[in-house]
């Protein structure tokens, strides 16, 4: 399969504060792609609205129909996703190996089907990201697992996975929500604990709730799951994906470092409360509403330290973590990041150098940055969705041109980037080949 090789070509101010308007927030990746999973546990058709136009959303649909699911389009962020005719137990490896979402699709699929066979599931490149917690978990649900001819196959003995008590032994995003659709069909209670809190989790399980599945203990750390019938949703009921916590807050970020007045609409700041409270003790002017965030101040901003270390929600979202580093170049004289949750996520801060940014790498999980610095406009390659998106924001507030390769990453997780930060100010441009 093809990706795109365009790449991004931005003009930066400098340091200056130019950007202005407002900018609307899309449906989240990471509360969609469960939720394009879930349809494998309804006996109907299932609609989701607020779907954001991204390269995930794609390869989710690809895999879904590979499993001979039918997925239609409803107007532009309208997705009909029937699997009633689905009978494929077996995932595409060139797209699961694109990401790591594709996992999702185990659990209902083993609790459907009886067995599912996929390859290591891919996705950004951030440290080893291993499965053992899935593999771990099917087990005590009694699948048996064996790996052959690059592809892992879990497989029940009687069709049916049944019921059993899970103790994660970290808080895992992907892992709570393929064992939450896992339980639905499942024979008997599933218990899940230690469960990740992040809002698409909860947003998952309620929506499951809505239509019919029979879940306790939404909002903490213990899920029980009574599995019994396929759930199911009329004609005219919907599942509506809920604001992109991390596009909104990466906008944000970016507004309080180079904008005099953003206004972030259709997001929810109360997924973002450390965040903004970190950006507000920061000197940020922002004010919030139900479904906005604004930032008004347009002085210049200037810390003398800043300590972050990334953490499950409700902690400092990893996912902000590349974007708030290149904050830090702009605003704090001396700043350091734990990032606690992957190894393998700090790996752009090189290229952040290259731009001139003043920040010395200790080891895989802590970085220091001094500031604030000037950057220069460079040639960078996004390695991942989020580090792609904190290239753009240095691009924008670095002194001359910057370009951008790899714009496929940030194409799967942000919807027309460019289009919508055009809007705001920002000179960028898509180059397509
Ligand atoms: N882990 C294991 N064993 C497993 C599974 C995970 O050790 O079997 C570890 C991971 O290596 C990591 C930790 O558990 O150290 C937590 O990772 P988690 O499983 O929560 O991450 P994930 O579910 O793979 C989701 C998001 C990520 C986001 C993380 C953390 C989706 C599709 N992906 O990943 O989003 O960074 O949670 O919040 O929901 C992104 O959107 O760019 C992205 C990477």
């Amino acid at each position: 399969m093809q990706q795109n090789k365009d790449y991004f070509v931005i003009e930066g101010f400098g340091g200056a504060r130019k950007l202005k308007g407002k900018i609307s927030i899309n449906g989240a990746k990471n509360a969609v792609l469960p939720a394009m999973a879930s349809s494998i546990v309804f006996k109907t058709p299932f609609n989701i609205k607020n779907v954001p136009q991204i390269e995930d959303v794609k390869r989710m649909s690809e895999l879904l129909k590979g499993l001979k699911s039918k997925v239609s389009h409803k107007g532009k962020r309208g997705l009909t996703i029937d699997t009633s005719k689905a009978n494929k137990t077996v995932l595409d490896k060139d797209i699961s190996k694109r990401l790591r979402a594709s996992i999702i699709l185990i659990g209902p699929m083993l609790s459907r089907f009886g067995e599912a066979s996929f390859p290591h599931p891919g996705g950004c490149v951030l440290g080893a990201r291993p499965i053992d917690l899935f593999v771990d978990g099917f087990k005590k649900m009694g699948a048996s697992f064996e790996e052959k001819d690059g592809y892992y196959h879990l497989k029940t003995k009687t069709g049916k996975l049944h019921g059993g008590e899970i103790i994660f032994k970290l808080q895992s995003v992907t892992a709570t929500e393929t064992f939450l659709l896992a339980g639905i069909l499942a024979e008997g209670k599933t218990i899940l604990h230690n469960v990740a809190l992040e809002p698409e989790v909860i947003s998952l399980a309620r929506m499951l709730v809505q239509f019919g599945a029979k879940i306790d203990g939404i909002g903490t750390t213990t899920l029980i799951i009574e599995g019994g019938e396929m759930l199911s949703a009329g004609e005219n009921d919907f599942y509506e994906v809920i604001p992109d916590r991390i596009e909104a807050g990466s906008l944000m970020i970016l507004g309080a470092m180079a904008s005099n007045n953003l206004t972030i609409e259709n997001c929810n700041p109360e997924h973002l409360s450390l965040p903004i409270n970190i950006l507000r003790e920061s000197g940020a002017n922002i004010e919030t509403g139900p479904n906005f965030v604004k930032i008004k101040s347009d002085k210049k901003l200037e810390v003398d330290t800043m300590d972050l270390r990334t953490h499950e929600y409700p902690g400092f979202p990893t996912d902000l973590q590349a974007p708030i580093t290149v904050f830090m170049t702009q605003v704090c004289k001396e700043g350091t990041i734990f990032e606690t949750i992957f190894e393998g996520r700090l790996n752009y801060v090189n290229d952040l150098i290259r731009m001139g940014a003043d920040i010395k790498m200790w080891d895989a999980h802590h970085i220091s940055v001094k500031g604030p610095t000037l950057l220069k406009g460079r040639e960078v390659e996004g390695p991942d969705i989020r580090a792609g998106i904190a290239f753009i924001m240095a691009a924008i507030v670095a002194e001359g041109q910057s370009i951008i390769h790899n714009a496929y990453f940030i194409d799967r997780g942000y919807e027309s980037i460019e289009k919508r930060l055009r809007k705001i100010g920002v000179k960028i441009k898509r180059v397509s080949n």
